[in-house]
């Protein structure tokens, strides 16, 4: 038996999870408070100087089934998707999210910011208040001096590298198709300008090639003598103590520990305990320490501390569809190191193994580096090009009545706000190993504010049990009529494409036979087929919101939890309604948000 780390008996924050928003608030209370004692449990392993979670073109290797760095959460079979489980990973690594993402640099719209303070009363939640945050973050090495971007960040933002034939084809040909959705050189203002536009997609990743990750660049680089954070260690439950957080139990976790003792262990916390374990997990780690719905408590075993029936409620996710093409032999995709031949990682890692040589990771450099260009080179292939897009007012019978859900609550009085995201991808996103060995494109389209929700729940105070999660996928008819919209949209646009080689028909919906492509005969197979193939975008958000009590809320707007004095959620579960777009800008902003009000309770600043 070895002991891991070396965890003190109490110190003055502890946070339970070390993902992204919890290593983003953790480094920076490091560096403004150096006597503050700093705690992060993170049950996944460390990614320090880690290749895979560096370099960018590796991001694909942490969804294989046998993945150490992910969590498979395995929704219960639903008719919403044709029978199916949706499977739901979220990241489990020093960093999460941030280390294992796409990379995609996308921003929501400032009113989506704007519906926290102004629909759920959290006051200090504004654009105002959080552009500026978002901004403290990033440099955006694109153009520096962009007033809606930041300049002097520590995670950069460019291209990655050169922009892919079919990113460039896919803006150029979308714009002239869509005559009435131009190209921009700017799709994240935040701002209407944004909206019903074709443009290239930056990436995180800085222009020499490296992840924009953020352990990187708040953690592992932060000389806070103060600040541990231990990988392999499992939060089971927060200890309360007369309505106080005191601490938490954890394990060691032998997924990363293997010779670790698995006894239960307690440290304490002085001053603050915060619950950043992700969407998925910090509802399971308040339940099991007594603070949910009474009936789930109840079923679990667990003695109820404070009751909040919003707990694990609320859930969502961006709901994706993928809808596959094939695209001429001679236009570079990401299918040989998706589909994992040897060569075409060999040829994309080639030079690494003599670049990483010599120095076992620790001091390397990234500047002039050919091979980080080699990688990042396939990466932006992956989708950088990319339409926000919503339906103009003539647009809207297209998209039919059940549609009005989404348009009448989210849409219609937020011009800011796209309906999805749509981009042709370089590659299929999907088990390549089961498909022809074909030079696949796809077309995803990631519908911004889904009107399902899902749920998730402990089923047991166990913390390796698997929760009980209902992803809720479609059980919205609007979001099959929005989907159905985006997959009409990206087929037109696809077949016009200079690359287009053909429909890879397996993938599409199943017409009846000698259908005239009539609407009202398309529409049940379109309909039947995005409910056989939607997918989870990796978004997950919203199960701890940050709303009032008597509305569902569990976290207040200083992300204080309901009923407990010295115990905050920070991450995207204390999201109380969607942002339209890839989730990793807005947990970055809900981490230096964190900081600024954790800073101020401490009577400092960040
Ligand atoms: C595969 C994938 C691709 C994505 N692609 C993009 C993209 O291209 N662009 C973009 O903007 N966003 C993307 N996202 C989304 C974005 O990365 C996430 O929304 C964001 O990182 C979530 O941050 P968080 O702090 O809420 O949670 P996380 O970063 O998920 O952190 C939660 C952490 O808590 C840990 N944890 C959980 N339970 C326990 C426990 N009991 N004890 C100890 N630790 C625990 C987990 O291991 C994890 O490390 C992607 C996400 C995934 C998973
Ligand atoms: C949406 O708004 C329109 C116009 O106000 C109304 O007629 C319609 O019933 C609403 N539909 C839904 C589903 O909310």
């Amino acid at each position: 038996m070895t002991i891991p780390h070396t965890i003190e008996a109490e110190y003055d924050l502890i946070f339970a999870g070390g993902g992204t928003a919890a290593c983003l608030t953790a480094g920076r209370l490091a560096t403004a408070f150096p006597a503050l004692s700093i705690l992060v449990l993170e049950c996944g392993p460390t990614t320090k100087d880690k290749k895979e979670h560096i370099q960018p073109g590796q991001y694909i290797t942490h969804l294989a089934p046998t993945s150490k760095t992910m969590q498979f959460n395995v929704g219960k079979p639903s008719e919403h998707v044709a029978g199916r489980s949706s499977i739901v990973p979220s990241a489990r690594c020093v960093g999460g999210g941030s280390s294992v993402n796409f990379m995609m640099y996308n921003r929501p719209a400032a009113s989506d910011f704007d519906a926290w303070e102004t629909e759920f009363g959290n006051v200090g939640w504004s654009s105002k208040d959080l552009i500026p945050l978002l901004q403290k973050a990033e440099t955006y090495e694109i153009d520096p001096k962009k007033s809606t971007h930041g300049s002097d960040g520590p995670l950069k933002v460019s291209f990655g590298s050169e922009i892919s034939d079919l990113a460039k084809e896919f803006v150029e040909i979308g714009a002239k198709f869509e005559k009435n959705r131009p190209e921009t050189d700017e799709g994240n203002a935040l701002n209407v300008e944004s909206i019903n536009k074709f443009f290239i997609m930056p990436k995180w990743i800085s222009k020499d090639g490296r992840r924009s990750d953020v352990p990187h660049a708040y953690i592992y680089n932060n000389p806070a003598k103060k600040l541990s954070v231990f990988d392999g260690t499992l939060v089971h439950r927060v200890i309360i103590e007369d309505g106080v957080a005191v601490g938490v139990e954890y394990q060691f976790d032998n997924r990363v520990h293997e010779s670790a003792p698995q006894d239960i262990r307690v440290v304490k916390a002085r001053k603050l305990v915060v619950v950043a374990a992700g969407a998925m997990s910090s509802p399971l780690i308040l339940e099991r320490s007594g603070l949910g719905a009474k009936d789930v408590l109840e079923k679990a075993g667990v003695t109820v501390v404070a009751e909040l029936p919003g707990v694990g409620e609320n859930y969502q996710d961006h709901t994706l569809t993928i809808a596959p093409y094939i695209a001429d032999d001679k236009v570079k995709t990401l299918n040989p190191l998706w589909r994992g031949e040897p060569a075409a990682w060999g040829q994309a890692l080639g030079e690494v193994g003599e670049r990483w040589g010599g120095n076992n990771g620790s001091e390397v450099r990234f500047t002039q580096a050919p091979w980080t260009i080699k990688l990042t080179t396939h990466t932006p292939a992956t989708s950088t090009d990319s339409s926000k897009c919503v339906p103009y007012p003539e647009e809207l019978p297209e998209l039919g009545p059940d549609f009005l859900e989404i348009w009448n609550s989210t849409l219609a009085n937020n011009p800011d706000r796209p309906l999805f995201w749509m981009s042709t991808a370089a590659a299929m996103l999907g088990d390549l190993a089961a498909l022809p060995k074909l030079n696949f494109m796809c077309s995803a389209a990631l519908l911004g504010y889904p009107a399902s929700r899902g749920r998730i729940h402990i089923s047991s105070s166990d913390p390796l049990a698997a929760p009980d999660f209902e992803a809720g996928f479609l059980s919205s008819p609007a979001d099959v009529a929005a989907l159905r919209w985006a997959y009409k949209k990206g087929r037109e646009i696809n077949r016009r494409l200079p690359s287009f080689r053909g429909v890879f028909f397996p993938g599409h919906p199943q017409f009846p036979k000698g259908s005239a492509a009539l609407v009202e005969e398309t529409a049940p197979a379109i309909d039947l087929y995005i409910r056989q193939t939607v997918v989870t975008a990796w978004h997950s958000c919203g199960t701890c919101a940050m709303k009032p009590l008597d509305k569902g809320g569990v976290v207040d707007s200083k992300l204080n939890v309901y009923g407990v004095k010295k115990l905050k959620v920070v991450d995207m579960s204390i999201v109380p309604s969607n942002v339209n777009s890839n989730t990793y800008s807005t947990a970055i902003t809900i981490g230096e948000k964190a900081a600024v009000i954790i800073a101020e309770e401490l009577g400092g600043s960040v």
